[in-house]
């Protein structure tokens, strides 16, 4: 097929805009070939672009030369049409697309690129997706899905939305550097090697956390980034290796300045896509949100709370849960409405996934047709059943799901099986958006494997004033000026007012076993930093991908960024990571080594 050039050829129109007014109008469309129906002596061809679809039509009696050539083009080519806008008769209006009251009679088509047949359909009527190995080898292609574009327009709108925002509350947008040293995330680095310095590495960054505060100190007062950080960690559907935080420092604030800043910016992030959000968004404290949510990020957009039975099974006898009490553990409940129909065999299936989390086992209790049913009758007593039903106000038809054991086990499973449930039986409404501030986080947790404690947030969150004294003393009790805001149960972002004195930010490195000497060699500069006139300051990072993904309605990040990894962390279209050359190593200075628990199919360079 002979491939014209653009030469002369303007585009008066893009392919979403033409409408009745138009009609009569010669204008000159382009872009891709969507589909092409033959009827004889006319053409159909649907030309396709980011803002739309037109229909073209071909008629043979009207233009001979023009019919012939449609007849050539496939799916995919690329195309320039010249042509006069007509009105669709009534009974041809397409009412699916913003332009179907129009058609545009072709008088010229310029062919501008071929295209082979494509390696996914370009459409988002399927029922079902291509393999995602697919979608992501040809992304290309998958990005001219309109709701792939519709996803990375959103994102834009949102990214501006913010900037806009935050330029309007004082806030300057200030690049931090990519190639830096080790940032505390708790995650693992990826590390760039220097050729000048052979032997020394740069990590990327997991977050800009210590430049922010570095600009705090600066004086800068208010900063924000729309910036890419970097973690060596698991994949899940609302993580990747890189990924996009909108960062935020202020000098000067209390955590109520924070969430006075941030929840306007949310709210109209929300107007976005309609949503009405009404503020001040709500507040728990971590504790509550474990004790009844079973989680640190609760999906509120549906009920079904946690019940504390501790005190009512306190005394019963009943040796599973007498044990269970005396080693300091917890009885705690859910009741699922309607669950009453849970036949054996699911409440056995139950039982079984509340085993394996490591939680003593489940009970439980029916309310069907007036009956009360429970294997724990024998054990603990009808009268005890009775009592336990009023106290969690169970409804006719339901069943109370009962956990046993320590508190942070009993959490988990109970958190993770009202979540499970919910979904199974159809209870959370996708239309909603639930915010939460979780805050009062702890400020350390306990790390059984390293046998030490951890900062929960990070080590440059400031413990709460009261609880200063207990820093050497209670670390378990300690409370942080932490807090996180969560949207349907993700983890949208987290933050804390951080410690802007050196006594204090000491005080916190001795607390999770960091030496003198380690603090100095990993964050001297900072410490330093902190003695020329630090200001109080705090801020938040909020999951870029994540607000979106979710305006967007979205299960995955991956479908809100352009050119995601896939679950192994790579990049299947580039073929990423791979091996790089030899001279490449050698100018580095760099010898491979086999790891022990890797093939031994990659050969390991001298
Ligand atoms: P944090 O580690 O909580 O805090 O990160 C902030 C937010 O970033 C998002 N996020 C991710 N999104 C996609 N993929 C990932 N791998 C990933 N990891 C984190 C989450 C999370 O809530 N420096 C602090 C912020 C601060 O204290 O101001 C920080 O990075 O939505």
């Amino acid at each position: 097929m002979e491939l014209e050039n653009l030469d002369q050829l303007k585009r008066t129109h893009t392919c979403g805009a033409l409408r009745l007014d138009d009609e009569g109008r010669s204008v000159v469309l382009m872009g891709w070939v969507h589909r092409r129906r033959d009827l004889g002596p006319l053409t159909f061809v649907d030309l396709r672009d980011r803002s739309g679809i037109t229909q073209i039509v071909f008629d043979a009696d009207r233009n001979e030369q023009a019919h012939g050539r449609a007849k050539n083009l496939r799916s995919e080519y690329v195309v320039a049409v010249r042509g006069i806008v007509l009105r669709r008769a009534p009974e041809t209006v397409n009412a699916n697309i913003a332009t179907g009251k129009v058609e545009v009679l072709a008088e010229r088509v310029h062919v501008l690129n071929v295209a082979k047949t494509p390696a996914m359909p370009i459409d988002d009527s399927a029922k079902t997706l291509p393999a995602e190995e697919i979608r992501l080898k040809y992304r290309y292609l998958d990005l001219r899905r309109p709701r792939m574009q519709a996803n990375l327009a959103l994102r834009h709108r949102a990214a501006l939305l913010v900037r806009r925002y935050l330029d309007r509350q004082g806030f300057l947008e200030i690049e931090t550097p990519m190639l830096i040293k080790s940032t505390p995330e708790g995650a693992r680095d990826f590390i760039v090697p220097s050729r000048i310095h052979p032997g020394e590495f740069y990590a990327l960054p997991q977050s800009p956390q210590l430049f922010k505060q570095l600009l705090m100190i600066s004086g800068m007062d208010r900063y924000f980034q729309i910036v890419r950080c970097f973690r060596d960690e698991d994949i899940r559907s609302d993580r990747q290796p890189e990924f996009t935080q909108i960062d935020i420092e202020m000098s000067f604030p209390s955590p109520e300045d924070i969430y006075g800043m941030i929840e306007p910016m949310i709210k109209e992030l929300c107007g976005l896509i309609g949503v009405e959000v009404s503020l001040p968004l709500p507040r728990v404290s971590y504790d509550q949100a474990i004790l009844r949510y079973g989680s640190d990020k609760p999906d509120t957009r549906f009920a079904m709370e946690i019940c504390d039975l501790t005190s009512a099974f306190q005394g019963t006898g009943f040796a599973p849960y007498a044990q269970v009490l005396d080693a300091g553990g917890v009885i705690r409940a859910i009741v699922v409405e309607g669950g009453a129909r849970y036949s054996r065999k699911q409440t056995d299936e139950l039982a079984e996934t509340v085993k394996r989390a490591g939680a003593q086992g489940l009970a439980w209790i029916k309310l069907a047709e007036g009956a009360v049913q429970s294997p724990l009758a024998k054990a603990v007593g009808d009268l005890k059943i009775q009592e336990v039903v009023k106290l969690v106000r169970a409804p006719q038809n339901s069943i109370v799901l009962l956990v046993a054991g320590r508190p942070v086990v009993v959490a988990a499973v109970l958190g993770a099986l009202r979540l499970e449930i919910a979904q199974s039986e159809g209870l959370i409404d996708e239309g909603r958006f639930s915010f939460l501030w979780v805050v009062d986080f702890p400020m350390f947790e306990w790390d059984e494997n390293e046998k030490r404690w951890n900062a929960m947030h990070h080590p440059f969150t400031s413990p709460r004033e009261e609880d200063m004294e207990l820093l050497e003393s209670d670390r378990g009790s300690v409370r942080a000026k932490a807090y996180d805001l969560v949207l349907n149960g993700v983890e949208l972002g987290g933050g804390s007012i951080r410690m802007h004195r050196s006594d204090i930010q000491r005080r916190v490195f001795d607390a999770i076993g960091l030496s003198p000497e380690e603090a100095r060699q990993k964050f001297g500069f900072f410490l330093d930093a902190l003695e020329y006139g630090a200001p109080p300051h705090g801020g938040i990072a909020f999951g870029f991908d994540r607000l979106v993904m979710l305006l967007a309605g979205e299960q995955s990040i991956r479908e809100v960024i352009a050119f995601p990894k896939t679950a192994s962390a790579t990049d299947l279209m580039i073929d990423s990571p791979s091996p790089v050359s030899e001279d490449q190593l050698l100018e580095l200075g760099i010898a491979l080594r086999r790891r022990p628990d890797e093939s031994k199919d990659r050969p390991a360079s001298a």
